[in-house]
């Protein structure tokens, strides 16, 4: 999705605008461009494409200026292309724009304030330039509030005025955006890594404020532009944390990563036999308010979600429907204050996401959020929030940030069920003992030797044209993610199945030349997934199992089995998808796909 960087001081404007967009393009863009404030005026710069594209071009103009705005677009309105790469300026060339987010009403406003006028582009943000241009009254924070007046949408605004180039003017309503503050120099960006190489010291901006950057400080305002006392926050996350350490991609560096984070998220929150949040406290009575619960997110956190509608039911006894975010708030939900509604949401910012909460709070529902990012907007407007303490997740494929959802989602149920006064205490202390025991165990399926066996079989894989995930009950749950993984990064299509529904139709589509991976982990079901397994072996499937260590059946069925190390059953789900992670990247790795950002997709979905 797109990124921001604006820097003003005692640099080179330029340097760290660049800098800071090579940061950022693990968010996924399609073009990128600057606006310096030089001895011309508002100079502006852009490129379709990599972000190489831009320097390669620039790299001869000697540019200089210590203030400066930058952008990467990922395409909404308007395809990718060096006229609706940002930054967008008015037609006069005083004022120049970068945008995250869509502004819903840019036609209307066309109509109402800007008709007749030349525009360069095809994007709704190009109005933004345009409006500060009519509305400007020799006040550069005057006209920014005289235009927000008029926009609609989600928007995260950074703006320069060539009649002002002492200051930079940002806004936010719904798009995420973070101030640096530094000696003698001021930063905003859309992401904190952008941020890590200049400074630790942060401060987050909520909706509707305005913050004027200088070269003395940040100034915060509200609309009446009166000023706002902020706090600064420490970053936590080194730069180094932000870098591949070695890997060869961000994604098998996330995947390594794992044992690691796997210890923070439980960190502190296994008391004993209990469990215990810092972040808040329930009561019995609260917990035995909420008569159903719904779990909301997207993609591969929709897919923890799944893995959670089990572990709560079976631990806290509570009704959950999971629902794609997307979907949710358009069908008219059964909602009210006896339901709990769980989001989750890596970076806490997925607009789908962020409108299921909204549509929840409406219904008077607590809302209780899941996520990796403080102080991201799913963070700030959920009732009780649970980090997964999963630190910067740059692989556009979600590999740790799942584990650690389904870590949380595990430590919720037993804390529900706890809260609650279930009577089930003894399978609660053998889940957590089996949590704590977690981060050893995975370290065993990321061996040279395990590698060894999962590069093999992606040799197989890497021809295939379609692939085939099958499992029951959790297994399958994971079989959706392992599907998603591999689409996602090696383009192959792949599907997953409850095992049991294959006969019922897509089992007409399995030959020789469809490879099957079964899960066949959860001992309850192991049984039936096999005779499953041998419907598609009658079809002339190859067939790959990751089993449990010990299991000497599976070999006498399948054509090749992984296994992973035996632990309490009900949290193997954690376990077996780090096969899953692996079989996708060795095989978009013998595929020569672009890994860590794969073609269509972005990080960070904040349109909806
Ligand atoms: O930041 P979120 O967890 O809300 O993101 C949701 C999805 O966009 C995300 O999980 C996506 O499916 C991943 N790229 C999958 O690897």
């Amino acid at each position: 999705m797109c990124g921001i960087v604006g820097y003003i001081g005692k640099q080179n404007a330029v340097d760290v605008l660049i800098d800071g967009l090579r940061k950022l393009e693990y968010r996924g863009y399609d073009s990128s461009g600057i606006a310096i404030v030089d001895h011309t005026g508002l100079n502006v710069q852009k490129a379709e494409g990599k972000l190489a594209n831009l320097q390669e071009k620039i790299k001869d103009d000697n540019l200089h200026s210590s203030i400066g705005i930058g952008h990467t677009r990922w395409a909404t309105h308007g395809r990718p292309s060096d006229y609706n790469a940002h930054p967008h300026t008015s037609q006069n060339g005083r004022f120049a724009v970068v945008h995250n987010g869509i502004v819903e009403n840019y036609l209307s406003l066309k109509e109402t304030y800007l008709a007749g006028e030349h525009f360069t582009s095809e994007t709704d943000t190009e109005v933004v330039a345009h409006l500060l241009e009519k509305f400007y009254n020799g006040n550069f924070e005057e006209t920014v509030v005289k235009v927000l007046d008029v926009l609609e949408g989600a928007y995260a605004l950074v703006m320069v005025c060539a009649d002002e180039p002492d200051k930079i003017i940002a806004c936010r309503k719904d798009s995420p955006m973070v101030l640096g503050v530094g000696e003698g120099e001021s930063f905003i960006a859309s992401d904190v890594p952008a941020l890590l190489a200049y400074t630790r010291n942060c401060m987050y901006i909520e909706k509707g404020e305005l913050c004027v950057l200088t070269r003395d400080g940040i100034t915060i305002k509200n609309h009446a532009l009166e000023v706002i006392e902020k706090e600064i926050h420490a970053i936590e996350w080194d730069a180094e944390a932000a870098e591949k350490e070695g890997f060869e991609h961000f994604m098998l560096k996330e995947i390594f990563e794992q044992p690691a984070v796997f210890k923070k998220t439980i960190a502190g929150r296994i008391q004993g036999a209990s469990v215990h949040f810092d972040e808040f406290e329930l009561t019995p009575e609260q917990v035995q308010k909420w008569k159903k619960i719904y779990i909301v997110a997207c993609g591969t956190a929709y897919h923890a979600g799944l893995v959670g509608k089990q572990i709560i039911e079976k631990m806290a006894r509570i009704p959950v429907e999971v629902e794609i975010a997307s979907e949710f708030r358009y069908r008219d939900p059964m909602l009210d204050e006896d339901t709990l509604v769980i989001v989750i949401s890596q970076s806490g910012e997925t607009a789908d996401t962020v409108a299921a909460l909204r549509e929840a709070k409406k219904h008077g529902c607590k809302v209780m959020a899941i996520t990796n990012v403080v102080g991201s907007a799913i963070a700030r407007e959920s009732d009780y929030v649970i980090y997964i303490w999963a630190g910067p997740e740059i692989s556009v494929a979600s590999t740790k940030a799942y584990t650690t959802m389904l870590i949380a989602e595990y430590l919720l149920g037993v804390y529900l069920a706890q809260q609650k006064g279930m009577p089930n205490a003894e399978e609660r202390a053998a889940i957590l003992d089996g949590l704590q025991n977690l981060p050893e165990i995975t370290e065993q399926v990321l061996t040279d030797d395990y590698l060894a066996q999962i590069q093999n079989a992606a040799e197989g894989f890497k021809d295939a044209n379609d692939i085939f995930f099958i499992g029951r009950g959790f297994d399958w749950a994971i079989a959706l993610e392992g599907s998603l993984k591999l689409k996602e990064i090696s383009y192959i299509h792949a599907e997953a199945y409850a095992a049991g529904e294959l006969k019922h139709g897509t089992l007409a589509l399995v030959t020789e030349e469809t490879p099957v991976i079964a899960i066949c982990v959860q001992e309850s079901t192991y049984d039936k997934t096999a005779s499953n397994i041998k419907e598609v072996k009658a079809r002339e499937a190859k067939v790959l199992a990751i089993i449990n260590e010990g299991d000497d059946q599976a070999q006498k069925f399948v054509d090749q089995t992984l296994s992973i190390p035996k632990i309490n059953n009900f949290i193997a789900p954690v376990l077996a998808v780090i096969p899953l992670q692996l079989i996708s990247y060795y095989t978009a790795k013998a595929r020569g796909c672009e890994i860590d950002q794969p073609r269509n997709l972005a990080k960070s979905v904040t349109v909806e």
